[in-house]
């Protein structure tokens, strides 16, 4: 099976690494020869790679498309081409709903919406399908933890999640500065953080999702240093903003997709 990328941008580079050094795909991938630095790079690295000069000629040579061009640049770009009926549509574009793609992809009717997220690139990370499609969910599961709904408002649920991630990453490096500032040598304030988040994370994974919701209170000894903190971070309003700040990608979401 060939698979082609509709855009060669971070996300496209992510996925394909994750296939080739994460997981073991060996089938020909082809990509636009847009970000061509990066598509050249990705068919020195890569075999199985190659660019292709132009997106008639990726479409007429494709099975399956990747439309990973930025939202904005969707129907542009699916309307000049000549979709096949029995062609998988894929789409990473956020915010582009699946209505919109089936008049842009027409007479191809297998269209998909799937969130990818950075991690996939080492083979892990959660991957939020739409409408649920075994094909799909094959080849996404070799480089990530896919979750496939059919209702699209459920989708977005995920598409607000995803945009957790600088969240994440501003919390990890604001405590290893916090150490940095008290007189902490910075590598080992992050050595620190980042074994400690890591380790957090590894132990939700374990969990059942009714035990999640028990982890946080299980480590709240009454008048501990655990409670203090929560207490603390509680009142400044932190509960209410993570859930606020979710309602609003949500509703930015949806009236995308409206
Ligand atoms: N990055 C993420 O973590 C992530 C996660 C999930 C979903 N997504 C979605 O994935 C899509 C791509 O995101 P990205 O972060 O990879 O963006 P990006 O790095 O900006 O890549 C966009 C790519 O599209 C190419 N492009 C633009 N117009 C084109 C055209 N007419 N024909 C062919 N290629 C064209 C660009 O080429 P040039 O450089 O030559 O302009 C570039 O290679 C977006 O819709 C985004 O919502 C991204």
């Amino acid at each position: 099976m060939i698979i082609g990328f509709l855009g060669t941008g971070v996300i496209t580079e992510a996925i394909i690494r994750g296939l080739y050094d994460a997981a073991d795909y060996d089938d020909t991938i082809l990509v636009s020869k847009r970000s061509t630095t990066r598509s050249a790079k990705l068919a020195g690295d890569y075999p199985k790679v190659r660019v292709v000069e132009d997106n008639r000629q990726l479409t007429k040579e494709s099975d399956w498309i990747i439309v990973s061009v930025l939202p904005e640049q969707v129907c542009d770009v699916l309307s000049e081409l000549d979709c096949r009926p029995e062609q998988k549509i894929i789409s990473l574009a956020a915010g582009v709903s699946l209505e919109q793609l089936h008049t842009w992809a027409a007479p191809a009717t297998d269209v998909i919406r799937v969130i990818p997220m950075p991690p996939i690139e080492h083979g892990l990370g959660p991957v939020a399908i739409c409408p649920a499609d075994a094909g799909t969910e094959a080849l996404f599961e070799k480089i990530g933890t896919c979750v496939a709904v059919s209702d699209e408002a459920q989708f977005n649920l995920f598409g607000a999640a995803s945009a957790l991630m600088a969240d994440f990453f501003d919390q990890v490096s604001g405590v290893t500065q916090w150490m940095s500032e008290k007189g902490l040598q910075t590598s080992t304030a992050a050595r620190y953080t980042t074994a400690l988040y890591h380790a957090l994370a590894d132990l939700t994974v374990r969990q059942s999702a009714e035990g999640l919701h028990e982890m946080s209170e299980a480590c709240q000894t009454p008048g501990g240093l655990n409670a203090q903190f929560l207490a603390r971070r509680n009142k400044l309003g932190t509960k209410q903003s993570l859930t606020e700040g979710l309602d609003d990608i949500l509703a930015r979401l949806e009236s995308a997709t409206d």
